[in-house]
């Protein structure tokens, strides 16, 4: 049996974070609701426990607490911010309830090393953030790091193998916080870091296979990473039970419905429909100038053409989609608060309960980079692992005001000598995102020995981790004027290329 860290969730937004820190480590884990029984632990393996933070106060009402009997299985425990009051509540301590919240930075001195932080500096720079704390050591206990506000930072009992920090390691304001979670579960719980992304694929395809039995489930196939990834997982586990559906809105780039073609169907031979939508799109945006107004009409036709589509597929009774953890805003259900909420962009409208499907979200627990490294394992080609964002109404925010087959001709010519240039200089894999923009004001140019009355293109190519921020590239001059030049030159209908200098806020990656 695969070695496995139990990671107990008392309803930190942090416990995926912790999980995820854990995977860094090559080390599996699992994250179980903060009820589940020592039993169910046992017989589960577990060599390692993490309690992991959670907003309540371990003296409120409905506090969350764990079974008692945890602390008696004999394997080593992490309590991390409630994790660590609960262990002193729990285990013979005093914790105080405070009102004043201690939140952000903060110096760890370290007082005796131990194995917990080995091989780590004396001072560390952490991030807090808790209300109560702890005021009195539980018996067998010894204090072994300190803060200005906290004698009890950290602490250990060596003989049981318990430990306890008030900060947060998994963050990464935390200064070498992986390290020190590291040391719990090589030094203190001795696991082997043998776990691999390939580990996650087949823990994944054993339980697809398991949640799907002989159903049939859909899923809505963008080209984009997410539901790439969602799909050639969900094909190796169950062939073809599964139906992708591609829809061609007619505001694709130039070869984005060959190039998605050629490899879901031919090569890695999934059942993908292709839904030729294009003309009704064009129709619905034909003369539509308010972009928010584009966004809706391409949303609700989307939906209405990829419900026809599913009613021609038959009954299916999962809807996959390719939703990652920072999608979901809470991780489990505790107390009161709303379990799992999606921001609604990601969902495929109300499609689900309309049509009474459940839905299927294999990648929920990962974040984007892990997710690029599952597709790689998969076998997708690096163009569509790292592959740009695109936004799901294409080329429709793209094009400044009215959509037309004409402007759309320009800017996918033009695009395409973009990406060609990108590709090309190695720059394509080291920004966030680059296109082109149709600008339709008409200026004077010259081609040839004739006057060029034409649009304009602006190049928009931007930075960013997050997209919530995102600064211009400072690209070199000869690329631009290469880009420039082979866009004036080879696209007709346009007369003059200019270079978005305009930062995220106060402008948007999109232009629209
Ligand atoms: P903005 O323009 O808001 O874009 O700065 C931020 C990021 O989101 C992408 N984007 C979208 N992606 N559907 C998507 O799937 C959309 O409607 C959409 N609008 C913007 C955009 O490309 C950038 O990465």
């Amino acid at each position: 049996m695969a070695q496995t860290i139990a990671v107990l969730d008392f309803g930190s937004q942090l416990t995926q974070v912790i999980a995820r820190r854990i995977r860094e480590c090559s080390v599996y884990s699992r994250i179980y609701h903060y009820t589940t029984s020592a039993e169910t632990l046992r017989a589960d393996g577990v060599i390692g426990i993490i309690l992991s933070g959670g907003p309540q106060s371990v003296y409120a009402k409905n506090a969350p607490h764990p079974d008692r009997a945890i602390f008696s299985l004999g394997v080593p425990v992490l309590g991390i911010c409630y994790g660590v009051q609960l262990m002193g509540h729990f285990l013979g301590g005093h914790v105080a309830q405070s009102q004043a919240r201690e939140y952000g930075h903060g110096v760890l001195t370290v007082k005796k090393p131990g194995r917990l932080f080995a091989g780590l500096p004396k001072k560390i720079r952490v991030w807090n953030s808790h209300g109560d704390k702890l005021t009195r050591l539980p018996p067998g206990f010894s204090a072994i790091g300190t803060t200005e506000n906290s004698p009890y930072a950290a602490i250990e009992d060596a003989r049981r193998h318990f430990y306890g920090i008030q900060f947060h390691p998994e963050v990464f304001h935390t200064e070498r916080g992986v390290d020190v979670i590291r040391n719990f579960l090589v030094r203190i719980c001795g696991a082997r870091q043998d776990w691999t992304m390939r580990d996650f694929i087949s823990r994944a395809v054993a339980d697809i296979r398991a949640t799907v039995g002989k159903s049939h489930v859909i899923l809505g196939l963008s080209g984009g990473v997410d539901s790439s990834v969602a799909a050639a997982l969900i094909h190796k586990a169950i062939g073809r039970q599964l139906t992708c559906v591609f829809v061609d809105n007619g505001l694709l780039r130039a070869g984005e419905r060959e190039t998605v073609v050629e490899l879901y169907k031919k090569h890695f031979r999934i059942d993908l429909r292709v839904a030729d939508a294009s003309t009704i799109f064009l129709r619905r945006l034909r003369g539509v100038i308010d972009p928010e107004k584009k966004r809706k009409i391409i949303g609700r036709t989307f939906i209405e053409i990829f419900e026809k589509s599913l009613r021609s597929i038959g009954q299916a009774d999962f809807l996959a989609q390719g939703t990652l953890y920072p999608d979901v805003i809470e991780s489990v259900s505790i107390g009161n608060n709303p379990a799992s909420l999606i921001k609604s962009h990601h969902n495929v409208g109300g499609l689900p309960a309309r049509m009474k499907l459940k839905l299927l979200e294999p990648l929920r627990e990962l974040f984007k980079d892990e997710v690029r490294a599952v597709g790689a394992a998969l076998g997708l080609p690096r163009e569509v692992v790292w592959r740009q964002p695109f936004p799901g109404p294409g080329l429709g925010v793209r094009i400044i005001e009215a959509v037309t087959p004409e402007r759309l001709a320009v800017l996918r010519a033009a695009d395409t000598i973009l990406q060609e240039e990108m590709m090309a200089s190695g720059w394509y894999w080291k920004v966030w995102q680059s296109f082109c923009v149709f600008v339709p004001v008409k200026t004077v140019g010259v081609f040839g020995d004739e006057r060029n009355y034409a649009h304009v293109i602006a190049l928009r190519i931007v930075e960013s981790t997050d997209a919530m921020t995102a600064d211009w590239t400072r690209l070199p001059y000869e690329l631009l004027q290469k880009i420039s030049g082979r866009i004036t030159n080879e696209v007709r209908g346009i007369s003059r290329v200019v270079f978005d200098v305009s930062s995220k806020p106060p402008a948007t990656i999109e232009w629209e």
